[in-house]
């Protein structure tokens, strides 16, 4: 069924999105006045130009997120996940605008990676609900969040954290969409679809993967481990479509992933 504008009858089969939609509202910032913008970073020039171009990546990944979800408010059919877009639409342009005054306050914005180029433009270009879904709200939400908590822990300036404790706070609702309503949008899914979906989760993976490949020396100079965040990142996904329920047409392969871990080398501490 799709939506009705002049139905008088209120739209109320998920009393969960009803609660993010509360939830969305109670928590909302005013990135001007949160953040002491005045006060100095306390990082040395190495770590401002690594830091610069990893918040770069997420720069245009919020950018990308603006654009996904003001497009799935008029894409999804219930009015309770249009709310929650709704508001998630003004979260990002907050993130857009808090990372644009960090990137230039730490160093400069750099150019897009261009593995990172293909995964957005490909999530802005479709069509489909159940992709922009299920790539920006449940696995790029969740990389970009496993990010923040990871610089967190890695940098002890007082203005990088508080914009990710913000952030973060808000990118946990985003990923909160998905698993609240993904399982009802991939019930309507078709076959076809669903074969097509699982292998953009492909595609999409590779490309993530050669990105994070491209900042390993970044990740170094931050002391970032990559290999504990990636696996981090990894069971943080696994709990999401555990939440979820339901495994149709999510792309999950552990060879591949150990795989992709061997690349990496523990850090010695
Ligand atoms: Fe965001
Ligand atoms: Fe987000």
């Amino acid at each position: 069924m799709s939506f009705d504008l002049f139905r008088p009858e209120i739209d109320a089969s998920h009393p969960r999105l009803e609660r993010l939609f509360e939830q969305a509202k109670q928590d909302f910032w005013n990135d001007s006045t949160a953040i002491d913008w005045e006060q100095p970073l306390t990082l040395n020039a190495a770590e401002r130009k690594a830091l610069a171009k990893i918040l770069s990546l997420i720069y245009y990944g919020e950018r990308a997120a603006l654009e996904v979800s003001a497009q799935l408010v008029p894409l999804v059919e219930d009015e309770q996940a249009k709310f929650v877009l709704a508001c998630q639409v003004i979260e990002e342009a907050k993130h857009v605008s808090a990372f644009r005054r960090l990137l230039l306050k730490l160093d400069v914005i750099h150019p897009c990676n261009p593995w990172v180029r293909r995964t957005l433009v490909d999530l802005v270009a479709t069509k489909k609900a159940s992709f922009k879904l299920v790539g920006m709200q449940l696995i790029v939400e969740n990389i970009a969040n496993q990010l923040f908590h990871v610089i967190h822990d890695a940098i002890a300036d007082p203005t990088l954290r508080k914009v990710l404790e913000y952030v973060g706070r808000d990118e946990k609702k985003h990923t909160g969409l998905a698993v609240l309503y993904l399982p009802s949008v991939m019930k309507k899914v078709g076959f076809v679809e669903a074969q097509h979906l699982y292998l953009r989760q492909v595609y999409w993976s590779f490309c993530i993967s050669q990105a994070i490949w491209d900042h390993r020396r970044e990740a170094d100079a931050l002391h970032i481990d990559i290999r504990t965040a990636l696996k981090r990142g990894i069971d943080a996904q696994d709990r999401l479509v555990e939440q979820m329920g339901m495994r149709r047409a999510i792309f999950k392969n552990k060879t591949l992933e150990n795989l992709v871990l061997s690349m990496y080398k523990p850090r010695e501490t």
